[in-house]
């Protein structure tokens, strides 16, 4: 049984990441595959609450508190669903991934994207993305799509400036895994531009 093939879609607020989603689920049936969408955080009944904690709330969360649970969540998914998929040859398109933690808690919380990626890789062992979609989109015209912001997309525009800027700098330090794709484009073309890449090697 050849592996499923692990996709993240990546981005800063607004930029479209679950409608991509469906489409892309779309392409990848058509082609003949399995494929499981996931949603992070959250998937599992653990995680899910680790994701009430983390977003449906007024208290202030200290930054590594929000890391391991942002991690904690993770793990739950990766050993539960995840790696389950992916052995049994089904694709997984993730709606975020350990790379939001990267760019979210790395650099906007200013935590280091190192010090980040080492909490985070025990409990994923070898479940990590093989194929990051970033979508690229301008953070303003991201926060002005978005209708009812979370706690962390409520963050301020300093904040997510310097998220968008840590994602670009994880897509140039390893640009073969992490694609940087235009957002602003229509849904289709975005979700067939993943496609592409997916199925070029992979297909
Ligand atoms: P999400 O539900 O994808 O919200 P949106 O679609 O509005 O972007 O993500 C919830 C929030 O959690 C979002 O602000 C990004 C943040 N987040 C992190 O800060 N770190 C993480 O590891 C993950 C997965 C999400």
């Amino acid at each position: 049984m050849t592996r499923g093939l692990y996709i993240a879609l990546e981005g800063v607020e607004g930029v479209g990441k679950s409608t991509v989603a469906a489409a892309l689920q779309d392409l990848i049936e058509e082609a003949g595959h399995d494929v499981l969408i996931v949603r992070e955080p959250g998937g599992t009944p653990s995680g899910e609450r680790i994701r009430h904690v983390l977003l449906d709330t007024d208290d202030e969360v200290a930054p590594w508190t929000e890391a391991l649970l942002f991690s904690a969540a993770r793990a739950q998914l990766a050993r539960d669903v995840v790696e389950p998929a992916l052995e049994a040859g089904t694709w997984v398109v993730s709606d975020r991934s350990v790379y939001s933690s990267l760019a979210y808690q790395g650099g906007g919380r200013r935590l280091g994207v190192a010090e980040v990626r080492a909490v985070n890789e025990p409990g994923l062992g070898k479940t990590w993305p093989d194929l990051v979609a970033l979508l690229r989109l301008d953070v303003g015209e991201g926060l002005a799509r978005q209708e009812d912001p979370d706690r962390i997309g409520a963050a301020g525009r300093e904040f997510l400036d310097l998220v968008a800027a840590t994602f670009e700098g994880l897509a140039a330090a390893d640009p073969e895994r992490v694609v940087v794709i235009d957002a602003a484009m229509p849904v289709a073309d975005v979700a067939a531009a993943i496609w592409k890449i997916a199925a070029d090697r992979h297909g």
